[in-house]
């Protein structure tokens, strides 16, 4: 017999393919999106690690045909049916990867999500500290191309850095606020983070 948990969580995998979305996940941002006002119509939004795309749908359906996406993910991902989601292939760790987001983006994005996860190793504070790696390369890339008020929306993976990497959000974006989403699994230690208004800083 499949305990409470695994029903419940059988039943956020059933529901995000009932609903055509390429992963469970598109139903933690869909509760964010709602909850917190994260997209508004014609934003340009930043997806990294976007693969298999479940967050971009999401993205897409907020922003409409007046928006832009963009995702970027080491994983090819299967192309999107609409002319205003835009894929990069590649390593957020890679200059050359902000530059071809720069290109598409045009100038400064409204939005940044960040859904980046190393290849788990069960180890979790080997986990934790890889997670905050790419969670703090997607916090710089902010701090270069969101426009001044943007806003932010990044997973992390609890652990002994996660107070000092909120401590760096909070003093680049106004507001941040931290959210566990119904779909996520009650055993994964991730979060998320909610960051509002990003700050003009003349260092970042
Ligand atoms: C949890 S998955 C993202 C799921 C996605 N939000 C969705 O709803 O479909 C995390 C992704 O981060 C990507 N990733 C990990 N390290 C990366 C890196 N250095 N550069 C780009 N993507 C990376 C992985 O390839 C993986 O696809």
């Amino acid at each position: 017999m499949p305990d409470k948990k695994q029903v419940l969580s059988d039943f956020y995998y059933r529901e995000a393919k009932k609903r055509g979305y390429r992963s469970r996940s598109a139903l933690k941002l869909l509760e964010l999106a709602r909850r917190f006002h994260i997209f508004r119509e014609g934003d340009c939004v930043v997806d990294l690690g976007a693969a298999p795309g479940g967050w971009l749908q999401v993205a897409r359906d907020f922003v409409g045909p007046a928006g832009k996406v963009i995702g970027v993910d080491l994983s090819g991902i299967e192309p999107l049916p609409f002319d205003n989601v835009y894929l990069v292939k590649g390593d957020v760790f890679d200059p050359s990867v902000d530059m071809k987001i720069m290109e598409i983006a045009g100038g400064p994005v409204d939005v940044i999500l960040s859904d980046l996860a190393p290849k788990f190793s069960g180890i979790h504070d080997l986990d934790h500290a890889r997670q905050i790696e790419l969670a703090r390369s997607a916090l710089k890339l902010a701090g270069r191309i969101i426009r001044p008020g943007g806003r932010m929306v990044l997973k992390l993976i609890m652990g002994s850095e996660f107070d000092k990497f909120l401590r760096e959000a909070r003093r680049m974006f106004q507001s941040v606020r931290l959210y566990k989403p119904k779909a996520s699994r009650e055993r994964s230690s991730e979060i998320y983070l909610i960051c509002n208004g990003l700050r003009c800083l003349s260092n970042q």
